[in-house]
């Protein structure tokens, strides 16, 4: 007998079709809006599959925390996305994922990248030197510019030419873009064959592989001492084998790095930046705060960190992620067959009334007067449980690092009204316009 299951209300495979021009104009609206319609958890409908998206931290901290085992990275995003940049550690599954990950764990360790905190320093004060000022300056190229130079640094210790850097840049976006259209919109994949979209992307995808092996190449028939992530990488050795990883795993892996790493801080860097400059007071209390204090202390600056975690919960740049179901589940009342693919909505989770006061404003104190509020489980910048972000400690130090030296020499203010949120695969600003100014 065919077993039942409890899915939670939501949208029919033929609501689902009829919507999905709605949903892919606008997806944060739209899951806001069925949201609104149907509760904090819904289904919607697509081919033979259900989705359940769901705002509620109690379910998401089930996919990602308390019942991990029972989920893994959907094969829509793992193989797919594995094709253009490599089965690194975001594009893999399984018992290869935990084996990377255990690997590579340690050379993000916080102590690891305290030895990185003068490579980060430096990037960042050279960058500010010839920082733009004036009115009507899109922060946002720069800030995605700068995350780009500050990751390639911290990973390969050496200078990259101008082109080589200009040709990672461009190809890392043009696939990101790609990528996201080619998970969102599954019938555009019934035109590769005429439009030669897909061939050309693969194309990008070995030139990538080239230029990175490149650089590994150079690397390993140096003699010269690297302080840098690539180094950790190519002495870090499996525990059970002693082994060190193929070249073809670092390429994945290095590529995975960049792409996890750059376009996510550059995001966050965005609207941070947009936040302080449309609240004067919260940027004249971040500018005492740094005023008072030396760069040595600059990860342990309360005032900066809660800046930090305010933004990334108003404008959480992962917005959202992925698991399928690898058996039957159950959560409260619903159930569902294993293949479900569930969806948290950080996004929701972070702006919902019910669990945060004042939720759509940008207060830094709510993570001053509460400290553990930066580790409880309705927040999720980074993720949670075993997948969490293993660039975190690197991404905060960069953002902290960044803050301290801009608001050392220069003031912002808005210009425009608010930046319109562009939900790919992490959330974008569409641009940011400040008017910077030197102190
Ligand atoms: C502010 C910046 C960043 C944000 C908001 C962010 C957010 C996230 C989130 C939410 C996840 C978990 C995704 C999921 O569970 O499906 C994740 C995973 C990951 N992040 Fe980050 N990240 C940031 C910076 C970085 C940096 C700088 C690096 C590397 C240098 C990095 C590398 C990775 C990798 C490799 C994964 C996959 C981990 C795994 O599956 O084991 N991220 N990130």
């Amino acid at each position: 007998m065919k077993k039942e299951y409890n899915y939670p209300e939501g949208y029919s495979l033929l609501q689902t079709t009829l919507k999905t021009n709605e949903f892919l104009k606008h997806p944060i609206d739209f899951i806001n809006k069925s949201m609104a319609q149907f509760g904090d958890t819904y289904t919607a409908t697509v081919g033979a599959n259900k989705l359940i998206l769901t705002k509620n931290p109690d379910f998401i901290n089930h996919i990602l925390r308390t019942n991990h085992r029972s989920y893994m990275r959907s094969d829509i995003t793992a193989k797919r996305g594995a094709q253009f940049f490599g089965k690194g550690l975001l594009f893999s599954n399984g018992e290869y994922w935990l084996k990377q990950r255990r690997l590579i764990q340690p050379a993000f360790h916080r102590n690891k990248i305290k030895g990185l905190y003068s490579n980060i320093q430096q990037t960042i004060e050279h960058y500010l030197v010839d920082f733009p000022t004036g009115e009507n300056i899109d922060i946002y190229p720069i800030m995605h510019d700068l995350s780009f130079r500050v990751l390639i640094k911290s990973l390969f210790d050496i200078e990259l030419s101008k082109e080589v850097m200009a040709e990672l840049n461009q190809i890392f976006e043009e696939l990101s873009i790609f990528l996201m259209k080619d998970v969102n919109m599954p019938l555009r994949k019934l035109f590769y064959p005429f439009t030669g979209e897909e061939r050309r992307h693969l194309k990008k995808g070995k030139r990538l592989r080239a230029i990175i092996r490149n650089i590994i190449n150079e690397r390993k028939s140096s003699t010269g001492e690297f302080h840098d992530i690539l180094d950790m990488l190519i002495h870090s050795k499996y525990e059970d084998t002693g082994e060190f990883m193929t070249e073809e795993q670092l390429i994945d892996e290095v590529q995975i790095l960049i792409s996890a790493g750059h376009e996510t801080t550059g995001n966050t860097l965005s609207w941070l930046l947009y936040n302080l400059a449309s609240n004067p007071i919260k940027q004249q209390k971040l500018r005492d705060a740094i005023d008072n204090s030396s760069i040595d202390e600059v990860m342990e600056n309360d005032y900066l960190k809660a800046c930090i975690n305010e933004s990334m919960r108003l404008f959480t740049t992962s917005w959202t992620s992925e698991r399928v179901a690898v058996v039957d589940d159950s959560f409260e009342s619903y159930s569902y067959p294993k293949g479900t693919v569930v969806v948290p909505f950080f996004f929701g989770a972070h702006r919902d009334e019910k669990l945060w006061e004042d939720a759509l404003t940008f207060k830094p104190e709510r993570f001053m007067e509460d400290k553990k509020l930066a580790k409880s489980k309705k927040y999720f910048p980074f993720g949670a449980g075993p997948r969490m972000c293993i660039g975190n400690s690197f991404a905060l130090a960069e953002i902290s690092y960044f803050l301290f030296s801009f608001f050392k020499s220069f003031t912002i203010q808005t210009t425009t009204s608010s930046p319109t949120l562009m939900p790919l695969l992490t959330l974008r600003p569409d641009q940011v316009v400040l008017e910077i100014e030197r102190r």
